[in-house]
């Protein structure tokens, strides 16, 4: 199911390939007779049929038929699967070398190809999974004759899921070792239809923002140089064509499941011709292959929507709950949990936390987590990360007495590290001043005071391992908090020798793979929140290790509407951390209703972020109560289809956003009037992914059905004043 192959009728393919997903289609064809490999078609489900007349392959300038193609200009024209560099195609190429001779030309042509059921993995990468009757492979095998390279293209369709991914492996056969300088994993080339580009742009305490650009005569390109994915460009790219809103109009989208720098662009070239890409960025990037070698690319997940951003939506967001992330955690109700770093940032001991526990549990919060400053002798930002020890003047009594004491009180108790980190200041720097990234006599850059431990080598991935397990193993340690909180520089590796440098920093990303699978595979039930200075490596590539990641070190609620709502255009609501913390906000000085504060955090996984001993007695009265609205509305949140409603970055003043059970009995909406109003005292909200034929109870008392939610609207209650929020909860009626 998913993939078939043609023998083509039209001269100028020889055979093709048919990928079809439930509402897609994806189509191949192999050039006759150099056999490139070419794309013909991506978009909403097409019936079988012969589309090789349908390719332009004669009709570039100065061109000639058959085997006599002048092909430099063809290659500038032609509409490539896997474009290559230095054979006269001067657009963004996806594949590039370097030869022992110093040359950097590939040309691929079609060797053979494999249909299998399943999916492959990547080595030592996360990739996306399923059953063979879930997933179907095409693996397209081509070759460079000249430089004996074979390419092999895999195509998995996910056919439930209207998504393809693509990834490329390759392998030296030839006697001679040879540089890969480029690699991206996909590339799409079409026609245009007058696109817009949305991405997720943002920076620290304002990551992923959604933002839509039309595409013009130039490049445009998202990527990260930072080692991270990053706070500042998500791996995510999408195309739509005018006027595309939520339920209309075409999306071609790509998301990267990796975590480490890539690239990402979309072309108009002169034929007014569109190229979309993405891959590992190229930039420090140069890996040596020896004979025999091989290298396998991160995969891309790609979706296309013909009814606009929301199928887009659901489609990533049921993708990566069914195939990608593999938490125990993942359908389940997470503990609320309550994190001490804003409470107490580094100023915190025993008592103090126990008396955060205490009250906390009385309240109906489950789980207690110690953030940054239990180890070495850290009371700031300047030392000790790499001494994973407990600083017993702090915790006093030792850990376990601490987690015990937790326990008893009916919470479970969570820890915070980062172990990708080494303190100049630490003894594990004393010890191995070699064991940071770093340039063999230069001084290095300090960011948060601290240096990038160098994961390319497995004795500094062994050794941490080693600490962060025996604290593991030391208490009943039941959630990780797995921090990073600086980008990479000066890139040098005492390990790596100078030809093999360029590929310190994909050997990084991996050995961070590494190690989180490692801590995965021997605490199975540990609940791991990934991080990175807030929401700096939030990518589909952590997800295959964490059901979670915090989102931002902002927590602000209105700050937070447009975070999630960037994040949750592609990922699931259950892998958002959010919490409520307290007012005036820490990163934006803006003081919010504790309500809203919860409302919004109930979109995420939940928890507080606060000295529950200290915040106002009228907050604290109404945790109860958000406890029970979490534990009543969880289920549903988590699993779930998402709806954008109206949003605050576009209209600055409301935001309106739904979850709807699968089963579509029951739904909830979230509004937060941001800005207070006069005119009509109430608003007008179109709910949306009702069954139209149901009728819903709403707000106890009233009925309607679906199709009038939808279409007449619901009027949102008169609010008073600013940053003012309500959830608005339908049940089916005697569903
Ligand atoms: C950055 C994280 O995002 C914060 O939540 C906190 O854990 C700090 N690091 C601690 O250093």
């Amino acid at each position: 199911m998913g993939i078939n192959y043609f023998e083509s009728l039209n001269g100028d393919i020889r055979v093709s390939f048919k990928l079809d997903t439930k509402n897609t289609s994806y189509c191949i064809g192999i050039v006759y007779e150099e056999g490139y490999i070419g794309h013909l078609y991506y978009g909403s489900k097409i019936k079988d049929g012969d589309l090789s007349g349908l390719i332009r392959i004669n009709e570039y300038p100065f061109g000639k038929v058959g085997f006599e193609r002048e092909r430099c200009s063809f290659h500038d024209f032609f509409a490539h699967e896997y474009p290559t560099h230095g054979i006269g195609d001067y657009r963004e190429d996806c594949f590039g070398v370097e030869t022992k001779g110093g040359n950097s030309e590939v040309l691929l042509s079609y060797d053979h190809y494999e249909i299998i059921k399943g999916k492959p993995g990547i080595t030592g990468m996360p990739s996306s999974f399923g059953s063979d009757d879930e997933v179907t492979t095409l693996i397209i095998h081509c070759t460079d004759r000249f430089l004996n390279l074979k390419v092999d293209l895999y195509y998995s369709v996910f056919y439930d899921n209207d998504v393809i991914t693509r990834s490329v492996k390759v392998i030296n056969s030839s006697d001679e070792h040879l540089f890969i300088k480029k690699i991206y994993s996909t590339c799409l080339d079409m026609d245009n239809k007058d696109f817009d580009a949305i991405t997720l742009h943002g920076s620290w305490a304002r990551e992923r923002h959604m933002e839509s650009v039309p595409v013009t005569h130039n490049k445009l390109i998202v990527e990260s140089v930072r080692g991270e994915s990053s706070h500042q460009d998500n791996p995510f790219l999408a195309l739509i064509t005018p006027n595309t809103t939520e339920d209309t109009g075409e999306v071609y989208a790509m998301n990267f499941v990796y975590s480490g720098n890539f690239k990402a662009g979309v072309q108009l070239d002169q034929f007014d011709h569109i190229r979309m890409f993405m891959g590992i960025s190229p930039e420090d990037f140069k890996w040596k292959l020896e004979p025999g070698d091989r290298f396998e690319s991160p995969e891309v997940v790609m979706t296309y929507s013909d009814s606009g951003l929301g199928r887009m939506t659901h489609a990533f967001h049921d993708f990566y709950r069914e195939h990608l992330i593999r938490s125990p955690y993942l359908h389940k109700k997470r503990p609320i949990l309550i994190n001490n770093w804003e409470a107490t940032y580094f100023d915190f001991d025993t008592d103090k936390l126990i008396s955060i526990a205490k009250e906390a549990s009385k309240l109906g919060i489950e789980m207690l987590v110690m953030d940054d400053g239990w180890f070495g002798k850290r009371n700031d930002d300047s030392n000790s990360l790499g001494d994973w020890v407990v600083n017993e003047e702090k915790i006093k009594g030792g850990l376990k007495y601490l987690v015990d004491e937790v326990n008893k009180l009916g919470m479970k108790f969570g820890i915070w590290f980062e172990p990708e980190m080494i303190s100049p200041d630490s003894d594990l720097m004393r010890e191995h001043p070699d064991w940071a990234i770093h340039i063999k006599g230069r001084e290095g850059i300090r960011s948060r005071n601290q240096f990038v431990l160098d994961y390319s080598r497995k004795d500094v991935r062994d050794e941490i391992y080693k600490k962060v397990s025996a604290i593991l193993k030391s208490a009943n340690i039941e959630y990780v908090k797995w921090d990073m909180n600086r980008q990479l520089t000066d890139l040098g590796s005492s390990a790596l020798e100078p030809e093999r440098m360029g590929e310190l920093l994909h050997r990084y990303v991996l050995g961070v793979y590494e190690l989180q699978e490692r801590l995965t595979k021997e605490f199975p039930d540990l609940l791991l929140e990934n991080c990175s200075g807030g929401g700096g490596r939030f990518d589909p590539g952590m997800f295959y290790y964490s059901p979670q990641i915090w989102c931002s070190d902002d927590t602000d609620a209105v700050e937070r509407l447009s975070i999630q709502e960037g994040t949750a255009l592609v990922y699931p609501l259950s892998t958002m951390g959010a919490h409520v913390s307290d007012c005036p906000n820490h990163a934006v000085g803006r003081t919010t209703p504790f309500e809203t504060r919860g409302h919004v955090a109930l979109a995420g996984t939940f928890g507080y972020e606060l000295d529950v001993t200290r915040i106002p007695k009228e907050d604290v009265d109404m945790i109860p109560d958000q406890v029970k609205m979490y534990h009543r509305y969880n289920d549903l949140v988590r699993e779930g289809d998402y709806y954008r409603i109206a949003s605050y970055g576009k209209n600055h003043e409301f935001d309106c956003y739904g979850v709807v059970s699968k089963d579509k009995k029951e739904a909830l909406y979230t509004f937060v009037q941001v800005l207070g109003r006069v005119n009509h005292k109430t608003r007008r909200i179109y709910l949306r992914g009702l069954d139209p034929e149901k009728t819903y109870r709403i707000d106890e008392d009233k009925c309607y059905t679906g199709d009038i939610l939808m279409k007449v609207g619901y009027l949102i209650p008169d609010i008073k004043g600013d940053f003012r929020s309500i959830l608005i909860h339908l049940e089916e009626k005697d569903g």
